[in-house]
């Protein structure tokens, strides 16, 4: 039986790359004789408008029916985030305890990286971001509001579960690279509780992992150096919010954030897994249809590699990398004309 995909295109250009999404993967399942079967829901900042729910309230057990979750965009400049990304996005993460928040940055052939002179899979990273606590937990509040003693809250919280099974995800991934590289994000010289935590962790589960070659590097060295050296990084593993702020720089330094997938995993396979491209609704460019499709069916190519499609996940990933190097068709933000249909017929025609 096909296995079943929950879609929630969302907000915005978050609905355009999905349909393109969609048709990339039919088109790829259907050379190796298999198929999605895919179930739309319809979860977005206009659905919330329209019944006052960013999500009904069997939605949670509805999208825990599936075996996956491909998901878009959320967020609208006139719904506040606090409804969206609060509402839908954050607890989706944490409910189903997806705390591998895997994104890969690669620089394809032909695509221009904003930094001079880096060839072709120079940069070739793993970022792990912690992705169901640290910085985003919903721990905190407002006092005296509106009074000049108005004070917010908002607690870190940083687990030795928690550190440990992204950091022991991070070392399994670099096991198993040719490189066996590892790079542990820290700020624990100003954070000394929680990213003290994090870096002792961090050196506990290293050792058990001698075959990997890692450090451990602050997240403000980090920042410079992804732009200064960014070929030096193989696995990087960060906590929430840096992994957040140093994956828009992994992606740009590829030549988009339109070419940056994820995948928010669950290990354990308890529950299904989402993915989503790392770049938002964008707001300025919705409803164009020119918005780069590429980070929407990266994403859904993560999906193929955890449903164990593998043979159409490589297909997907062999057919963008032909499209790019070609060079014909591109979307304004890697430089053309090109539609965000275009894109996603030009990588359908790459997969024949
Ligand atoms: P954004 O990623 O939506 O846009 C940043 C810039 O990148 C914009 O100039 C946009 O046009 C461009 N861009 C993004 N994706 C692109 C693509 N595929 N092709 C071409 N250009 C692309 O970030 P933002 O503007 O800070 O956020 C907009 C809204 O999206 C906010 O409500 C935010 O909370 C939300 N958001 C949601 C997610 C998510 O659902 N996972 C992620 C990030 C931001
Ligand atoms: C992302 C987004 C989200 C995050 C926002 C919308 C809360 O920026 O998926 O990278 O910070 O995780
Ligand atoms: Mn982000």
């Amino acid at each position: 039986m096909a296995a079943t995909i929950a879609v929630v295109g969302g907000d915005g250009i978050g609905p355009e790359v999905i349909d393109q999404a969609i048709r990339v993967t039919d088109a790829a399942l259907q050379r190796e004789g298999a198929a999605l079967a895919w179930n739309r829901l319809p979860w977005s900042s206009a659905f919330y408008k329209k019944t006052g729910q960013i999500i009904p309230d069997d939605g949670w057990t509805t999208l825990q029916k599936h075996d996956a979750i491909l998901f878009g965009a959320i967020g609208s400049p006139d719904v506040p985030d606090t409804v969206t990304v609060h509402g839908l996005l954050l607890p989706m993460r944490r409910k189903f305890d997806l705390y591998v928040n895997l994104r890969p940055a690669y620089l394809f052939d032909g695509v221009q990286s904003p930094l001079r002179d880096k060839p072709p899979g120079s940069i070739d990273m793993l970022v792990y971001r912690e992705n169901t606590e640290g910085e985003y937990a919903p721990v905190g509040g407002r006092l005296y509001a509106g009074t000049p003693h108005e004070t917010a809250l908002q607690t870190s919280v940083f687990t030795r579960r928690g550190c440990e099974r992204i950091l022991r995800a991070g070392f399994e991934a670099a096991r198993k690279r040719p490189r066996k590289k590892l790079t542990s994000i820290t700020k624990s010289n100003a954070q000394v509780h929680t990213l003290g935590l994090w870096d002792e962790v961090y050196r506990d589960v290293a050792k058990d992992y001698p075959d990997v070659q890692s450090n451990s590097l602050l997240v403000d060295a980090a920042a410079m150096d992804f732009v200064r050296k960014p070929e030096v990084f193989d696995v990087v593993v960060a906590s929430n919010l840096f992994g957040d702020i140093l994956t828009d720089l992994s992606a740009i330094i590829t030549g988009s954030v339109g070419l940056g997938a994820s995948a928010n995993i669950n290990p354990e396979r308890a529950f299904p897994s989402m993915f989503e491209p790392l770049h938002g609704s964008a707001p300025d460019i919705a409803g164009k249809g020119i918005a780069n499709p590429l980070a929407a069916v990266l994403s859904a190519k993560l999906m193929l590699d955890h449903l164990g499609h593998a043979q159409s996940a490589a297909a997907i990933q062999s057919a963008i990398a032909r499209v790019l190097k070609e060079a014909k068709v591109r979307t304004p933000d890697l430089g053309g004309k090109a539609t965000t249909t275009q894109m996603g017929n030009a990588v359908i025609a790459a997969l024949a």
